[in-house]
């Protein structure tokens, strides 16, 4: 379910007509759909109720505070990954119990950041990070708690660029390892080793590779607890995939219903990490049509946002569907949807077929609310555009267009350069 439906031929995001929000704002720009966003966090909470997991929102998604604060009031956690991430989190006062850090590079100062805050537990990917988070801790004074991230070696059917959990990624500690370093945790006196941690992949449409990598895992906790190693935790990261033209994913529903019973027999309380599957499709890119050019060969449609904005297509060759804002009956038209940046791989979309639009017209770049601002840049010096939340009748500019003094902040000439 989104809320970004067509009434009367206008595309609206809730009760907000999408070209209003154009003409108060500006283009390019995010919009983000609150009840979209309730919606998914919630299906996920209900479907996983019967055991009550600590759902940890993947903030590398989407960390706009707006988006964060909305999902906070419902209950959930945060996925951090950085100093960053974790101050953001802070900033709209999340709960630090529902706090797990991840990142094969932590620094010292996040390690020491994260232990003065209190997080539920970092999950750890490496021995060498392990002996540096315990050599912090000691100087502390505290003990960390700690999931082990372990590489069940599972391959999930994504893109290269987003598999994780086979050998061949840099993710997670292979089982035999994570085995000899359960054994020997008594050689880390400053460390809590209390749970597991699995992340297998994004944008993952069917359960079985999450099913396999659990049943590895729940193979190796009974092991490990017949040595009279327990462990409090399980948590089974994120990667739920999403609808952007004709995936046919798993509702939650359908995932509780696969991996329920599984999760269940590891006896350990569950955390999960999603980030797409709420936030994907809560929001849209919306650009402005500049010029349509006609090389002879094919058809351009130029619009006012740049890869620099939205940068999935180009990157993974993602496909995000795109239609214009106000529908019209002009006739269909084979167009590349190009941004203004100097490079080929500058497109939102090849050969869409399109209504035929002219200038000044809207699109709307679709499922765009995952992986989207934040991965955008100021390539080409192009300033990072609004992030718009509505809720029903309202809307509110949750993040500002950057100006060209935020982009030059900071910037000098060296006095050497200034020799008249
Ligand atoms: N947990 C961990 C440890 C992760 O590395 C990730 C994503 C997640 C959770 C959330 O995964 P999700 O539920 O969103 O699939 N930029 C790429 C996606 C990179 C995903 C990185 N890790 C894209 O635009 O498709």
């Amino acid at each position: 379910m989104h809320d970004f439906k067509f009434k009367r031929q206008e595309l609206y995001c809730e009760d907000v007509k999408v070209a209003d929000v154009a003409q108060a704002a500006g283009t390019p720009f995010y919009l983000y759909s609150y009840n979209t966003l309730v919606d998914h966090f919630t299906k996920i909470q209900r479907a996983f109720a019967k055991i009550n997991p600590t759902i940890c929102f993947a903030m590398k998604a989407n960390d706009n505070l707006a988006v964060l604060k909305t999902l906070a009031d419902q209950g959930a956690g945060f996925d951090i990954v950085s100093m960053g991430e974790l101050r953001k989190a802070l900033t709209i006062k999340a709960d630090p119990q529902k706090i797990v850090f991840a990142s094969v590079g932590k620094t010292e100062a996040e390690i020491v950041f994260a232990l003065t805050t209190g997080i539920l537990f970092f999950n750890v990917e490496s021995v060498p990070e392990l002996e540096e988070i315990n050599r912090i801790a000691q100087k502390m004074g505290k003990v960390a708690p700690v999931a082990l991230r372990i590489n069940p070696d599972v391959e999930a059917a994504t893109h290269n660029f987003i598999t994780t959990g086979t050998l061949k990624n840099k993710f997670g500690i292979d089982l035999k390892s994570t085995h000899q370093l359960l054994k020997s945790r008594k050689k880390y006196p400053n460390i809590l080793i209390n749970g597991l941690h699995i992340h297998i992949g994004s944008q993952i449409v069917t359960s079985a590779p999450f099913i396999k990598a659990v049943k590895k895992v729940i193979g190796f906790i009974a092991a490990l607890r017949a040595e009279g190693i327990g462990l409090e935790y399980l948590d089974i990261g994120g990667g739920l995939g999403i609808i952007y033209k004709d995936e046919k994913p798993q509702t939650a529903q359908n995932f509780a219903d696969a991996v329920l019973p599984y999760l269940e027999q590891t006896g350990l309380k569950i955390v999960m990490e999603p980030g797409r599957f709420i936030v994907g499709n809560a929001g849209i890119f919306v650009t402005k049509v500049l010029y349509l050019k006609d090389n002879g060969f094919k058809k351009f449609l130029i619009v006012d946002g740049g890869m620099n904005d939205l940068i999935r297509p180009s990157l993974y060759n993602a496909y995000h569907e795109i239609v214009p804002v106000k529908k019209s009956r002009g006739k269909p038209v084979t167009v590349d949807v190009v941004g203004p940046i100097c490079e080929s791989g500058d497109f939102f979309g090849k050969e869409r077929v399109l209504p035929a639009l002219k200038k000044g017209d809207l699109l709307a770049v679709m499922s765009a609310g995952a992986y989207g601002y934040v991965m955008s840049s100021n390539y080409n010096v192009r300033c990072r555009v609004p992030e718009i939340l509505v809720k029903g009748k309202e809307f509110a500019v949750t993040k500002e267009r950057e100006t060209y003094e935020d982009l030059m902040r900071g910037e000098s000439i060296p006095e050497f350069l200034n020799i008249s």
